[in-house]
């Protein structure tokens, strides 16, 4: 069994972010320029929003938070968004999720300029995402396939399995692993909570991606040995003997799970840090197209 390391992958492709910017600097440009908006105080977003703006200080990016009291109308996020969108010297533009429930969250995410869409949440985004057309990936499912990338892992024709069905992770996870081409060509089946047999489904898995937000949900009688196992679940649950008042739980029990594995993913240090690293990608990309640099 293999652990897919989440911390020396995305630190390795932040290596190659930086080189570039760095490259950048020494020839006189600005440096990639990324813009969070976080409205609200939700505890989980806080935490995220602060390692994106952390992980772009590293490699060198800018970046803008945006932070919005939770009351607010919703036109005040739509002015911010707009001025956004008009500004140049901004490269890529993202609404940290869930927005509170007065919002309208498609709305919000549709009035992204699609150029700048570095979440990859807008329908732009995602119509040419499933036609194949290059395009802003969406972060969780984009550090999924680079990780599978890294550990030259065949996918060809390979039964993957993945639980869950949302716009940001299932959904595209399940497009992308289809796609023909490097790092996909499997046979998708995607599960969810009125799916019937999950167990019998996920031991047919080659590939399974667990990503349905209920912590320890896969259990070692759902997989068979040699499965590739990724779990995206990050699930904050109680536990008194943290300073924090909890611990992070992923989708799977990991250790009933991992012994029967050829690779799997652990939670924290896995897909969590590769998501930050593909939105990172995406930043840059943003940045190139805007500036054909
Ligand atoms: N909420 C949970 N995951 C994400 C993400 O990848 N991007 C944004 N904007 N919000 C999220």
């Amino acid at each position: 069994m293999e652990i897919l390391n989440g911390k020396i992958v995305s630190q390795h492709i932040k290596n190659e972010l930086k080189s570039f910017v760095d490259n950048l600097i020494l020839n006189g440009k600005r440096s990639p320029h990324l813009a969070a908006i976080l409205v609200g105080n939700n505890g989980a977003s806080e935490t995220y929003i602060a390692s994106k703006i952390k992980n772009c200080e590293e490699i060198g990016f800018k970046s803008s938070l945006i932070r919005l009291n939770e009351n607010i109308a919703e036109q005040e996020l739509i002015d911010a968004i707009i001025q956004l969108n008009s500004n140049d010297l901004i490269d890529g533009i993202l609404v940290q999720l869930p927005l509170p429930p007065h919002f309208d969250e498609e709305k919000i995410i549709n009035l992204i300029n699609p150029d700048k869409d570095v979440d990859g949440f807008s329908p732009v985004s995602i119509g040419k995402m499933v036609l194949g057309m290059p395009t802003f990936i969406p972060a969780t499912p984009y550090g999924v396939m680079l990780m599978l990338e890294h550990y030259n892992i065949e996918t060809s024709g390979k039964h993957a399995v993945i639980i869950g069905r949302s716009n940001i992770v299932g959904r595209p996870m399940s497009i992308l692993l289809n796609q023909s081409g490097k790092n996909g060509n499997c046979t998708v089946t995607v599960c969810h909570s009125r799916t019937k047999n999950i167990k019998e489904i996920c031991l047919t898995a080659d590939i399974i991606v667990a990503a349905i937000g209920i912590p320890e949900f896969v259990k070692s009688d759902m997989v068979k040995d040699g499965a590739v196992v990724i779990d995206v679940g990050i699930t904050r649950v109680k536990d008194e003997n943290k300073k924090s008042g909890f611990s992070i739980k992923g989708d799977v029990d990991f250790d009933a799970v991992s012994p029967k594995c050829s690779f799997i993913s652990p939670v924290p240090g896995g897909v969590g840090l590769m998501t930050i690293a593909a939105l990172l990608k995406n930043t840059l990309n943003a940045y190139n197209q805007q500036n054909r640099a």
